[in-house]
């Protein structure tokens, strides 16, 4: 299919493009891709500008190598050849690109998606049904019915990528006085910004499994954000799911449960919101690999198509966007893959069918950065706001809304309705976050740092080859307060402790317990001597600071977060080595110090290794957003292993260590699950402390936990299988395509992580939900009370308990959205930015293309208005899937000699032979998660625990009703007819259990 340059043609009446399925690849999303070729480097001003150039330059781009040129003679004598091979070279190539683009989905060697294409879901539901929102929609309604239609499109399109000073920016509506919206990474703190807070990532809140924490960090969080001129938080992140342990960004998220996601995203959330700014959950959905995320990264002209079944998508990829729709998140980010073979940016199925109808989310669904692949048919679909406003290509200026929106509106290929509907969404969220509230939101102040450079002056838009005047555009403003508290209280808490014989830990200041220095007279020689191994334990080699490889893309020195997007600039980085060096006293300890991954073997070093009491191994594995690469990382891990010769350092010092016969402590850092069947039962390795992604204060959070400041509290929020092939199929990532557009079967269903391993008897190294104390713990006096009898369905769906906004449905006047003239709206045109005006020849071309009648070809099945789902009705969807319905109480209690927090979790178990009604067999996991808490216990101390049964939590997806289902055995009392519900302090360490 030939390209089509002019962005005229891309959208508009006849010439746009895509239905959801197939056809939606084929269309804009391969034919129009418009490669920044125009694009001069030499126009980023400055490092971090030079970081997002690798994700903009296309493969296209890359200059060809030249061999030495060839004689006239053999030139000629070689030209048919050379002809013959151009030609086949360029029938190849169009091949490619009209099976990955046009002719359909069938795949090179999988053949058909096996799940066939996403259905159809039209119309899309308007926003404003939830008695939540009311407040804020009826503001939003006077707002909007007085914008004017460019206005409306400023608001819903971004201006271009590096056109503001945030990641993210949309355009002011001027005259009623709604500002522009700065958008601004990502989960784990202010991306691109000075004196931002390292939060730990997203994997090492969700080890912490403590919700005031997760509540906690996200409140931090957006106080930062506020006072640095930021409306929305791109956060939390809750897709991946970490369907696969090497996924390269799992570690944005909170672990491999749709419970814990939930749960944890909800609480950052809620806390983000409670400062007023808009909290973006993101990335909906099924986005669990990097390879292949997105058209052209990858060299192929289409996304990964993720196929996943009903019952896996409701019950595992989309559930924590359910708790965070109900938890009112303002906004939900598209993700960049397909789902079922339709672009999840426009897949209607997914935006209009689940997330608003079935969901009932009141916010705007925003595109994840390029991730909109076509123009009107992503407005239906329920496509809200698109980033970062360029099209297809980065920062080539030609949007697939824009302009493009106001001509389809004009020539009426986007109703009116859904453009007032897609603008109410998001001036409703802003009112709901309270942004009109000048006093906390300035007006027209934008941020207040530039996230394309360091310096203080530089201009507004650097995507733009216009000349602009410099401006102070970093004011370094602190908004680090007091912050890195909580940094370090999520760190220590998030960090697990795998394994503690003796105990060797914790340590004391004076080194070892077991061994006591003669404290009057301590010679050096008589001091505790401790080595410290690795190059996790000390800064990045060369002194460059933690900031040196861009968006984090490396692996050097300690690890504090994974990279890409999700990372920030950290503004300090406690290493472990200089925690340590602080923690232990010197003048009873003599540190040993090799901070690299080379066993030190001069003669001097094995003299001083034979005589080490104690020896500390530091190791990591580090992985990131699929845009940038280190060594063999390319965003997804190629294993499981430890990096950087990590297993070979630890056995190495586990020889060595005192002659062999010294303790142990290996710490770890990484993003997700690894490997540690080298080592792990080698009797010298005495602990194993797993400190995931611990952000700034990672030596200080370390030290807590080894020194027993912090009694250990972190549960693994994954299961830490003995090899990559224990984890199954659906656990691996596909690194080579299959297909043009390459198809990820999750065939596996409900059973990935802890679900796979107890489905297939699988033995973890360390299961999910599993982490030591120094204390102990008992459980005991397990009751379940009933709140409200069982029952199979939920209420019928009620009438929306406030309507939508009505606003007339003319289509607007021409002038609406004509360039402004003259003096009175001074507009100074810059290149590449995004408008959203027309001149008068387009304008009047799309209204004629309307009186003439053409038509826009909608997509198969835009005619036919789907039946509102039974599990909707209201903002989190039907309430009744939130009523309590059982409680669990068990009694726990501290049986160790210090303090410590436990963490109860609940694993419920579906009545056995479950059918419905007892005609068909519905398939169940052995257990999955349905409550967790963290409770503080003295020695001796008991507390009773309380877990809240709702009914989603009680129900699985049946897909034949669509609708959530409680499994009702009447008659049936015992083993075969109950819910089983045990509660324990880990997925198999199950101590008490109650049926119900
Ligand atoms: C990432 C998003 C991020 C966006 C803006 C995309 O590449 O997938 O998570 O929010 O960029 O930086």
């Amino acid at each position: 299919m030939a390209a089509r340059k002019d962005p005229a043609s891309k959208q508009g009446l006849l010439g746009s493009t895509s239905t959801e399925h197939h056809a939606d690849y084929s269309s804009d999303s391969d034919d129009n891709v418009n490669v920044n070729n125009n694009n001069n480097t030499s126009e980023y001003p400055n490092r971090r500008q030079r970081q997002h150039a690798k994700r903009r330059t296309p493969l296209t781009n890359r200059a060809p190598s030249f061999q030495s040129l060839p004689t006239c003679k053999s030139w000629l004598a070689r030209r048919s050849q050379c002809w013959l091979m151009c030609v086949a070279f360029g029938l190849i190539l169009f091949v490619i690109l009209l099976v990955g683009g046009g002719l359909g989905y069938k795949t090179i060697i999988t053949g058909e998606p096996p799940y066939g294409l996403s259905p159809p879901w039209y119309p899309s539901p308007k926003g404003g049904i939830a008695g939540t929102w009311y407040e804020s929609y009826r503001k939003a309604a006077l707002l909007v019915s007085n914008m004017t239609l460019a206005e409306k499109v400023n608001i819903t399109t971004g201006v271009g990528w590096q056109m503001g000073l945030a990641v993210g920016t949309t355009a002011p509506a001027v005259l009623v006085g709604f500002p522009s919206l700065q958008l601004q990474d990502g989960p784990l703190g202010i991306r691109n910004a000075d004196n931002v807070t390292a939060f730990p990532a997203g994997i090492t809140v969700g080890a912490t499994w403590n919700r005031q924490l997760m509540y906690a960090r996200g409140k931090a969080h957006a106080i930062e954000a506020r006072e640095k001129g930021v409306n929305a938080i791109l956060g939390p992140c809750v897709g991946p799911l970490g369907r696969m342990p090497a996924g390269g960004r799992s570690w944005e998220g909170f672990g491999s449960d749709p419970y814990l996601q939930g749960i944890a995203g909800a609480e950052t959330i809620k806390g983000i919101q409670s400062e007023g700014v808009m909290a973006t959950v993101k990335h909906f959905v099924a986005n669990e690999q990097e390879h292949f995320r997105q058209p052209w990264e990858w060299g192929l002209p289409n996304a990964i198509s993720s196929n996943v079944d009903d019952r896996a998508m409701h019950e595992l990829y989309a559930w924590p966007f359910g708790d965070a729709v109900k938890a009112g998140v303002a906004s939900v980010m598209c993700s960049y893959n397909m789902v079922n073979n339709s672009y999840a940016c426009g897949n209607s199925k997914l935006l209009n069918g689940i997330l608003k109808d079935e969901l009932g989310f009141q916010g705007f669904v925003m595109s994840d950065w390029l991730a909109q692949r076509a123009g009107v048919s992503t407005a239906l679909a329920g496509l809200d706001m698109t980033m970062p406003g360029d099209g297809l290509g980065w920062a080539n200026g030609e949007s697939l809304w824009g302009k493009e929106l106001s001509r389809a509106v004009l020539n009426g290929s986007i109703p009116v309705e859904r453009m007032d509907d897609m603008v109410t969404r998001v001036v409703a969220a802003w009112y709901q976050m309270g942004q009109d509230n000048q006093d906390k939101w300035p007006r027209d102040k934008g941020p207040n740092f530039s996230s394309w450079t360091d310096a203080k002056m530089g201009v507004t838009s650097p995507g733009s080859p216009t000349d602009q005047q410099e401006v102070v555009v970093n004011q370094f403003v602190n908004v680090q307060a007091n912050h890195s508290v909580i940094a370090r209280q999520v760190a220590a808490e998030g960090t697990v402790l795998l394994k503690n014989e003796g105990p060797v830990l914790p340590l004391t200041r004076e080194g070892l317990r077991k061994r006591q220095n003669n404290a009057n007279n301590t010679t050096s020689s008589d001091k505790i001597k401790i080595g410290i191994f690795g190059e996790d334990a000390g800064p990045i080699p060369g002194g460059d600071g933690p900031n040196s490889c861009k968006d984090r893309g490396c692996n050097q020195g300690t690890l504090g977060s994974g990279w890409g997007s999700g990372a920030v600039e950290f503004p300090y980085l406690v290493t472990p080595i200089q925690a340590l060096r602080k923690a232990f006293d010197s003048s009873k300890v003599q540190l040993h110090e090799y901070l690299s991954n080379s066993f030190p073997s001069s003669p001097s070093d094995k003299t001083v290794m034979s005589d080490l009491d104690l020896c500390l191994v530091f190791v990591n594995a580090d992985a990131g957003e699929g845009f940038t690469a280190w060594e063999n990382v390319r965003g997804d891990r190629p294993d499981l292993f430890l990096q950087k010769k990590g297993d070979a350092l630890i056995q190495s010092v586990a020889a060595k260590c005192g002659g062999g016969f010294s303790d142990v402590v290996v710490i770890i850092h990484a993003v997700g699950p690894v490997i540690l069947e080298h080592w792990i039962d080698t009797p010298q390795i005495k602990a194993v402390l797993f400190a995931n992604l611990p952000g700034e204060e990672s030596g200080n959070a370390l030290a807590d936990v080894l020194f027993g400041h912090v009694n250990p509290s972190g549960h693994l929020p994954f299961t830490i299988g003995k090899s990559l092939q224990d984890y199954g199929p659906g656990g691996q990532v596909l690194y080579l395509p299959n297909g043009v557009v390459p198809q990820q079967d999750f065939s596996e269903g409900l059973y990935i992580d802890y679900r796979w391993f107890d489905k297939h008897d699988i033995s973890p190294r360390y299961e999910f939900g599993y982490g030591l104390s120094y204390t102990s713990f008992e459980m005991g006096n397990a009751t379940v009370k009933t709140i409200r009898p069982k029952s199979a369905l939920p209420f019928p769906r009620l009438d929306a308990l406030v309507p939508p906004p009505e606003y007339s449905t003319d289509i607007p006047p021409v002038e609406d959205v004509l360039w402004p003239e003259g003096d009175v709206e001074e507009i100074r045109k810059l290149d590449k930015y995004i408008y959203p005006y027309l001149t008068a020849d387009e304008a009047s071309a799309a209204v004629s293309a309307r009186e003439k009648g053409e038509k826009y070809p909608y997509p198969e099945g835009y005619n036919t208005t789907q039946p509102l789902s039974e599990a909707g009705g209201d903002e989190g969807g039907n309430p009744d899937l939130w009523l309590l319905q059982a409680k669990v109480s068990v009694d726990v209690r501290n049986t160790g000699k210090v303090a410590g927090a436990a963490v109860p979790q609940l694993y419920m178990s579906w009545p056995e032979s479950a059918s419905a009604e007892q005609t068909k067999k519905v398939d169940f996991p052995v257990k999955v998660l349905r409550g967790f808490d963290k409770i503080y216990l003295e020695p001796g101390e008991t507390r009773r625990v309380e877990f809240s049964l709702m009914r989603r939590d009680l129900s699985y997806w049946d897909v034949e009703v669509q609708n959530w289902r409680m499994v009702m055995m009447e008659g049936l009392e015992g083993d075969n007819g109950d819910y089983v519900f045990r509660v324990g302090f880990s997925s198999r360490d199950l101590r008490v259990e109650v049926r119900w």
